[in-house]
Order: C-alpha cells, then sequence, then structure tokens
C-alpha cells in the first residue's frame, strides 16, 4: 500500500504539471482527492492494516493529500494568471496608432453651383422663393401667356398628371405664384427641379432651373443687361464675354438670350459651341404686359425683367462636363473632382 500510495503522489504530480487547462486541473482533483478519487479510496482502505503500518501511512498519506491539495490550488492559481497574462497581452491597444480617418463628403457639384448663383443674386437683393414641381396647367403655360394650342406648349415635352396638372417644365410658373402674392417691388430668385420628357447626353428628364424676376416702377432693358452682365463676370469671370442675342418667349417682349464666348475656342468655333463660337447660357426678357393682367398688375404702372437659366448647364460649361447623366449616378469618383 505505501507504494500505491507514492505512486498516487507521483502520478498526481505528473499529471499537475502537464495540466494545461483548469478543467484538466478540476478532473486530476476528483480522480485523486475526489470522493471516489484513488487517494481517499486508499484513505478508507487503511483501517484494514494492523496498527503500526497504519499509523504509518496514515501519517504519509495525509501528508501527501495535504501536499496535493496545496498542488492543486497551486496549479489552479498559475494557470488563472498565465490566461489572464495571455489576454492582456491579446487585447492590447496601441494607443499611439495613428486613427482611422473618416472618409468626409462633398457638396453635390449641382449644389455647389446653385449656391453660388444664389450667392450672386443674394448680394444683388433678390431673395429666394421656391414653388412646387407638381403644377397646374394654369401656371405652368396659361398665366405665362401660353394658351392652349399655342407652339411653345409642344416645345417643352411636358409630363401630364391628368388634363390641367403637370410635372413643371421649367421654373417660370414661380414667377405668377410669387407676383399673385406680392406686390410690387418684387425681386426674387426662384430655383427648383423641373420635369421634361427628354434625355441624351446633354438632357436628363429631371433638371434645375434658377428664374429670375425683378418688377418695379422704371425698371429697363438696361437693368436686365446690367444684372446679368454682372452675373455673367461673378459665375464664369470678369474677362467673359458676353452678348444679348434676341429671341423669342411668350412671357417676355423684348425677349434675348445671351450666349457667352466659348471658352474652348475662344470663339473661333469648335465642337462645343457647334462652329459658332458663343455659348447659350440663359434666356431673359421684359415681363409681357399680357403675364401682368393674370396677376393683377398695372402694365402702365410697373415694368421688369425676367430670366431663366439650366443649373446642370451652367455646372457642365463651367467644370467641362460632357455628360448630364453624372451629375445623377452618384459615382464617388466623379463627385469627388468637385
Ligand atoms: N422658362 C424658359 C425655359 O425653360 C427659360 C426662360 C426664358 C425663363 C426667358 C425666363 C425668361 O424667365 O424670361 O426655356
Amino acid at each position: 500500500m505505501k507504494e500505491e500510495l507514492e505512486k498516487i503522489h507521483q502520478d498526481c504530480q505528473v499529471a499537475l504539471a502537464l495540466a494545461k487547462k483548469e478543467s484538466e486541473i478540476s478532473d486530476i482533483r476528483i480522480q485523486v482527492l475526489g470522493r471516489k478519487g484513488s487517494l481517499t479510496q486508499l484513505l478508507k482502505r487503511l483501517a484494514t492494516l494492523p496498527e503500526g503500518e497504519r499509523k504509518e501511512i496514515g501519517r504519509r498519506a495525509n501528508e501527501i493529500k495535504q501536499a496535493l491539495e496545496t498542488k492543486v490550488e497551486e496549479a489552479l492559481r498559475q494557470i488563472q494568471e498565465r490566461e489572464r497574462k495571455e489576454a492582456l497581452e491579446r487585447e492590447k491597444i496601441d494607443v499611439t496608432l495613428p486613427g482611422r480617418r473618416m472618409a468626409i463628403g462633398t457638396r453635390h457639384p449641382l449644389t455647389q453651383i446653385l449656391d453660388e448663383i444664389i450667392h450672386i443674386f443674394s448680394r444683388l437683393g433678390f431673395e429666394v422663393v421656391e414653388g412646387p414641381e407638381v403644377e397646374l396647367d394654369y401656371y405652368n403655360f396659361e398665366a405665362l401667356n401660353i394658351p392652349k394650342g399655342h407652339p411653345a406648349r409642344e416645345m417643352q415635352a411636358t409630363f401630364f398628371i391628368s388634363e390641367d396638372v403637370v410635372l413643371r417644365t421649367h421654373t417660370s410658373p414661380v414667377q405668377v405664384r410669387t407676383m399673385e402674392r406680392k406686390r410690387p417691388p418684387v425681386r426674387v430668385i426662384c430655383p427648383g427641379a423641373v420635369y421634361r420628357c427628354d434625355s441624351d447626353p446633354t438632357h436628363s428628364p429631371m433638371f434645375h432651373q434658377v428664374e429670375g424676376l425683378l418688377v418695379d416702377r422704371g425698371i429697363t432693358f438696361s437693368d436686365l443687361k446690367g444684372v446679368l452682365t454682372v452675373f455673367v463676370h461673378q459665375m464664369f469671370g470678369k474677362e467673359t464675354k458676353l452678348r444679348f442675342r434676341p429671341s423669342f418667349f411668350p412671357f417676355t417682349e423684348p425677349s434675348a438670350e445671351i450666349d457667352i464666348e466659348c471658352f474652348i475656342c475662344g470663339g473661333t468655333g469648335c465642337s462645343v459651341c457647334s462652329g459658332t463660337g458663343w455659348l447659350e447660357i440663359l434666356g431673359s426678357g421684359m415681363v409681357d404686359p399680357a403675364v401682368y393682367r393674370f396677376v393683377d398688375y398695372d402694365p402702365e404702372e410697373v415694368t421688369g425683367f425676367a430670366f431663366g437659366m439650366g443649373i446642370e448647364r451652367i455646372a457642365m460649361l463651367k467644370y467641362g462636363i460632357n455628360d448630364i447623366r453624372l451629375f445623377f449616378t452618384n459615382d464617388l469618383r466623379f463627385l469627388k473632382q468637385f
């Protein structure tokens, strides 16, 4: 029994030394010191030994039992300590590492251009107003002196919601809505989305315009020229050449379109300006007295001018963009350039 005892001691020490996990240690504890463990069983059998031997082996067995209990505790402590160290090592954070930078977005090029336009006109005293995108035929056409059957209606490929309701084809209806609400003097710009059934590299079914309207006593064509010249110079640079070309719009009389000198060819003619040397950037004119009648303004008392421009077109000219669809596909490689 003595050898058996020493062997249990020996084996247990070896097993403890080899154990790597807490669970292995508890298994050893159960196998040796547990109720049915090898050492416990041996202690029970002591009673069968003769007096002298029992005392000696009993003492030794208790020594070993205590020693092993201490060893088990010790082994557990070591493993816990090691696991804690490993965990600390694993979860170590290098606080000196540079952080990951957040990618910061940019304003959409159209928003940038619009903000620039608004900035220029607000310094000239214009106020920003808005109107609905789903519009009555009355405001989109009728009150702008475009009665049913007028050829100008055919030119604006209209999306009809019903017979009397359309997606506005231009921002001009906001002129009428503004004059209905407000007596002169009126000095507003009206930005917003407009819709036409049209799609190719320079036309999108949804695009944006900015309308302008100034009505007061004694406003003349010179005021129109002055304001729009200031606009062109601030938008495209002081050196930009521009011209006022006679044109026609049902809601202005006289009407003029404004062209700037083609900055690709410098006016000699190229594919961008279709050989003309000029790029059209906006429509304008003196508000037609017929329009004043719809809003109860007295054309004998007040005069004014209006203008309208496409924001995409201005952006395409300013940045040399050749496909309008780039504005709406939200490709970051495109957007990040602005
Ligand atoms: N509404 C016109 C269009 O979309 C643009 C325009 C021309 C607006 C002349 C005006 C203007 O206010 O006076 O084609």
